[in-house]
C-alpha cells in the first residue's frame, strides 16, 4: 500500500486503483484530505495498472462535509475542493464513489463528481449546508438537480434532510446498493464498468432532468410557497432554491457561477455565521466543567410521570418514543384517561402522516402504565413531576416519593421557576432531586433545562444531561433562581411590553415587531394563548393593572375568543379589539402615562434589552455556564431566530457598549429598571463580549 500522505492510502486490488481517505472522526474535507485526493486521484489516473478508480473511506462515514471550522477562518488551504472535483469528473478512467455511513455537503458533492456511485444499504446521501445558513458551494446544487430532477433536488438543498439508499438508488443517485463487503462490491463494480465499457457520466454535461421544467418558474415556486412560513427571515433556504432555479434555466458553468457568488454572499453575512454558532452553542452546552465527560450515570430504565395533564402528556411521550416504559400517575381516572387520550390522538396523528405505523402507535401506548396510586413508582430510576405549579403540593408530592421511591432513583420536577432546592429539602435525598424543566409542546420543544439543586449529586446531572439527549433534546444546565434561565429573562421583558401599550404602543405593534425580528409570537399574543388569568386571582384583583381589568371584563384569552385580542369561534387569528385598547387606552389616562407614537426600534430595543441585561445577570450568577448555552434555551425553547444566534450572541453582534448606552437613554425613565448588571457595564467599558 503506498500512502500519498497521512490520511489517503493509494493501492492497486484487482486492476482497479483503490483510493482510501481515514480522517477521523468523519473524513471531512480538511486539506490533508483534499490533498490526498487529489494526489491520489493524479497517481491513480498516471498507473498503467489501474483500470478504473474506487473512491471509499476508512472509519464510520464516507466523507461527511467541509471541514466546518475551516469556514470561518482565513479560507481554505492546499488543493481546493474544485481542483480536486474538476481531477475527478475529468478523468479518463471511470471514478466509483463507494459510500457507507453519510455522503453529506462536500461529502455528496465529491460522490457527484465521480462517474457513479454506490452505496450500503444504511448509506445516506444529503446536501444539508441549509441548515448552517449556507448552501452547496461546490456544485451540488447545480449537479444534484441533473441526476434527480429539480423538484427532488430543492427539497434536498431547501429543508437539507438527507435520503436513505434504498430512495438514491430509485432516483438514480447511486447505481447499485452493496449488501456485503463495500470495497470489494465497489471493485466488482468498477470491473463490470470497464468490461462493458461503459461511458464515463459527467453529470455537468447531462441536461436531460432540467431541459423539462425550463419555463416553468411554478415547478419550483411551490416549494418556495409550501415553505414560506417556516423559511421567514432566513436568507439560505430562498438562496438555495434560486440555485436550483439557475441550474434549471442556465447552462452549467453560469449555474456555477451563479451558486459561487449566492454562497460567497451567505458565507459572509451575519446569518449563517449565526447558525454555525449556535451548531457549536449546542454541543458545547453539554460539556459541564465540574462533572466530567466520565462521570458515572444512573441506568434509567423505566419511569415514572407525575400529572398527565398538557406537560405529563407529553413528557411520557418523549420516553416511550426511545423504548423506555413510563408508569403516568394522576389524581382521578377522568383526568388519567384525558391525558392518555391526547398522547393517543397524537401518535394516531403521525400514523395519519404516514410517520409512524400502527402497530407501533400501540406499541408506544402499550409502554404506558396508567396509576391512580404513587405506590406503583416504588420500581422506578427516575420520575418526573408535572402537577400544577404549586409549592405546597409540590412539596407534598416529594415527600410522598421520598417514602415510595428506590434508594437511587432520581427524582425531577417539572417546575417552570420555583426554587427546587425548597422541593428537594422535603426529602431525605436531596442529591437525588434535580428539575428537569421541558417546554410545550414537551413532546415537540427540543429544550430542557436541567436544573441542579444546591445538592444534586454529580452523577445526577450527568444522568440527566444524557437521557435528554437519548430523548432526542437538547439539554441546558441552569442552576436555581426564579424561571431558571429562559423564563427569568421573560420577566424584564413584559415589563416594558405592559409599560409600552400605556405609553401609546399598542398590543399588536409590539408584537408585531417581536414577530418581524423572528420571534414566533410576541408577549400580548402569548398572554392570549396561555390564558391571561394565569397568575391572576379574581378575589384579590382590584384593577390595578391591565391585566387585571381584561380579566376581570373576561377576557382572559384564546379561551374565552377575548384577550389583549378578539378572537373569531374556533380561530386563533388574533383581531385588534376597540375593547381591549379601550381598556389600555382607560387605564393609561387614569394613571396619567402621556401618549406618544412609540418607534419600531425603541419597542424592540425595550423589550430585548432586558432580556440582554438578565442573561448578564445569569452569568454572572452562574445560573448558566456559559452565554451561548442561554442562547442554546433561547433559540430552542422560545423559537429565538437562529439566524441572529441567540440573545447574547446578538447583544455580543450589536455591540454591548452600544446597548448600555442605549439603556443609559431609557434609565432617564427608570433608573432602577435600566441598571446594567455588573458583567455588562464591565464588558461594555472593557469593548468586550459575553462569553
Ligand atoms: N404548560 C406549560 O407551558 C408548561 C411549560 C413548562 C413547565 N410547566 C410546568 O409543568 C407543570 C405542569 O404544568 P401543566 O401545564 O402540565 O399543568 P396541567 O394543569 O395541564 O396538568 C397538571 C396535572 O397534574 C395533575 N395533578 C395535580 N395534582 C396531582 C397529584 N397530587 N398527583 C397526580 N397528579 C396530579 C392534574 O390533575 C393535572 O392533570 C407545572 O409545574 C408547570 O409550571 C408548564
Amino acid at each position: 500500500m503506498a500512502a500519498i500522505n497521512d490520511v489517503t492510502d493509494l493501492e492497486i486490488r484487482d486492476g482497479i486503483a483503490v483510493l482510501t481517505l481515514d480522517s477521523p472522526p468523519v473524513n471531512a474535507l480538511s486539506a490533508p484530505v483534499r490533498d490526498g485526493l487529489y494526489k491520489g486521484m493524479q497517481q491513480a489516473i498516471a498507473d498503467d495498472n489501474a483500470a478504473a478508480v474506487v473512491l471509499v473511506c476508512a472509519g464510520r462515514t464516507f466523507i461527511a462535509g467541509a471541514d466546518i471550522t475551516e469556514l470561518g477562518s482565513g479560507g481554505p488551504q492546499g488543493a481546493s475542493l474544485t481542483d480536486v472535483q474538476d481531477m475527478m469528473e475529468s478523468s479518463p478512467k471511470p471514478v466509483v464513489a463507494a459510500i457507507h455511513g453519510t455522503a453529506l455537503g462536500g461529502g455528496l458533492e465529491t460522490a457527484l463528481c465521480c462517474h457513479y456511485r454506490v452505496g450500503v444499504p444504511t448509506a445516506l446521501f444529503g446536501l444539508p449546508e441549509v441548515k448552517l445558513g449556507l448552501l452547496p458551494g461546490a456544485g451540488g446544487t447545480q449537479r444534484l438537480p441533473r441526476i434527480v430532477g429539480p423538484e427532488m433536488a430543492v427539497e434536498m438543498v431547501g429543508i437539507g434532510e438527507p435520503m436513505g439508499a434504498e430512495k438514491a438508488l430509485e432516483v438514480g443517485l447511486i447505481s447499485e446498493i452493496i449488501k456485503g463487503d463495500l470495497t470489494e462490491g465497489a471493485i466488482a463494480f468498477a470491473k463490470k464498468l470497464v468490461a462493458e465499457n461503459r461511458p464515463l457520466v459527467r453529470v455537468r454535461d447531462d441536461d436531460s432532468k432540467v431541459a423539462p421544467a425550463r419555463g416553468k418558474p411554478e415547478i419550483i415556486d411551490n416549494f418556495r410557497k409550501a415553505h414560506a412560513r417556516k423559511n421567514r427571515g432566513f436568507l439560505a433556504p430562498e438562496y438555495n432554491i434560486q440555485c436550483i432555479e439557475a441550474a434549471v434555466e442556465l447552462p452549467f458553468e453560469e449555474g456555477l457561477k451563479r451558486e459561487g457568488e449566492l454562497f460567497r454572499e451567505l458565507l459572509k453575512g451575519p446569518q449563517s455565521a449565526a447558525q454555525r454558532y449556535m451548531f457549536f452553542a449546542e454541543r458545547q452546552a453539554a460539556k459541564i466543567p465540574d462533572v466530567p465527560k466520565d462521570t458515572s450515570q444512573i441506568p434509567v430504565r423505566k419511569v415514572g410521570v407525575i400529572g398527565a395533564g398538557t406537560m405529563g402528556g407529553g413528557i411520557t411521550m418523549n420516553f416511550v418514543n426511545v423504548g423506555i416504559p413510563v408508569t403516568i400517575i394522576e389524581t382521578a381516572q377522568e383526568a388519567l384517561d384525558r391525558g392518555l387520550a391526547v398522547v393517543r390522538r397524537n401518535y394516531e396523528n403521525s400514523a395519519k402522516k404516514g410517520k409512524l405505523t400502527q402497530d407501533e402507535v400501540e406499541r408506544r401506548m402499550g409502554l404506558i402504565t396508567p396509576s391512580l396510586d404513587m405506590a406503583d413508582l416504588g420500581d422506578v430510576d427516575m420520575v418526573i413531576e408535572a402537577v400544577f405549579e404549586n409549592m405546597d403540593l409540590k412539596r407534598e408530592i416529594f415527600t410522598k416519593l421520598d417514602t415510595i421511591c428506590k434508594q437511587g432513583a432520581i427524582l425531577a420536577t417539572n417546575t417552570s421557576a420555583l426554587d427546587i432546592n425548597e422541593i428537594a429539602a422535603v426529602t431525605k435525598r436531596p442529591e437525588s432531586v434535580i428539575g428537569t424543566h421541558f417546554f410545550s409542546p414537551a413532546n415537540v420543544m427540543k429544550l430542557v433545562e436541567v436544573v441542579r439543586g444546591d445538592k444534586t449529586a454529580k452523577e445526577v446531572i450527568a444522568t440527566c444531561m444524557a437521557l435528554g439527549k437519548k430523548i432526542d433534546k437538547i439539554p441546558v444546565l441552569a442552576g436555581v433562581c426564579h424561571g431558571f434561565i429562559g423564563n427569568r429573562m421573560l420577566f424584564g421583558r413584559r415589563v416594558q411590553a405592559d409599560k409600552l401599550i400605556l405609553e401609546g404602543a399598542t398590543p399588536k405593534r409590539v408584537d408585531d415587531v417581536l414577530y418581524e425580528f423572528g420571534l414566533p409570537m410576541g408577549p400580548f399574543a402569548m398572554s392570549d394563548l396561555a390564558g391571561v388569568d394565569v397568575g391572576w386571582n379574581p378575589k384579590t384583583s382590584q384593577g390595578g393593572s391591565v391585566r387585571d381589568r381584561l380579566c376581570e371584563a373576561g377576557r382572559r384569552g384564546q379561551k374565552t375568543n377575548a384577550g389583549y385580542y378578539d378572537y373569531k369561534e374556533g380561530d386563533r387569528t388574533p383581531v385588534e379589539s376597540d375593547v381591549a385598547l379601550k381598556i389600555i387606552r382607560d387605564f393609561a389616562a387614569e394613571k396619567g402615562y402621556p401618549q406618544r407614537d412609540v418607534s419600531d426600534q425603541e419597542i424592540l430595543e425595550r423589550c430585548l434589552f432586558p432580556m440582554i441585561n438578565e442573561g448578564a445577570k445569569i452569568l454572572e450568577e452562574g445560573i448558566a455556564i456559559r452565554a451561548s448555552d442561554i442562547d442554546v434555551v433561547w433559540v430552542y425553547g422560545y423559537g429565538w431566530p437562529v439566524y441572529r444566534g441567540g440573545p447574547m450572541y446578538w447583544a455580543n453582534s450589536l455591540g454591548l457598549d452600544k446597548v448600555v448606552a442605549r439603556m443609559e437613554e431609557f434609565a432617564k425613565d427608570d433608573p432602577e429598571f435600566w441598571k446594567p448588571a455588573g458583567l455588562l457595564a464591565k464588558l461594555a467599558a472593557e469593548g468586550g463580549k459575553f462569553q
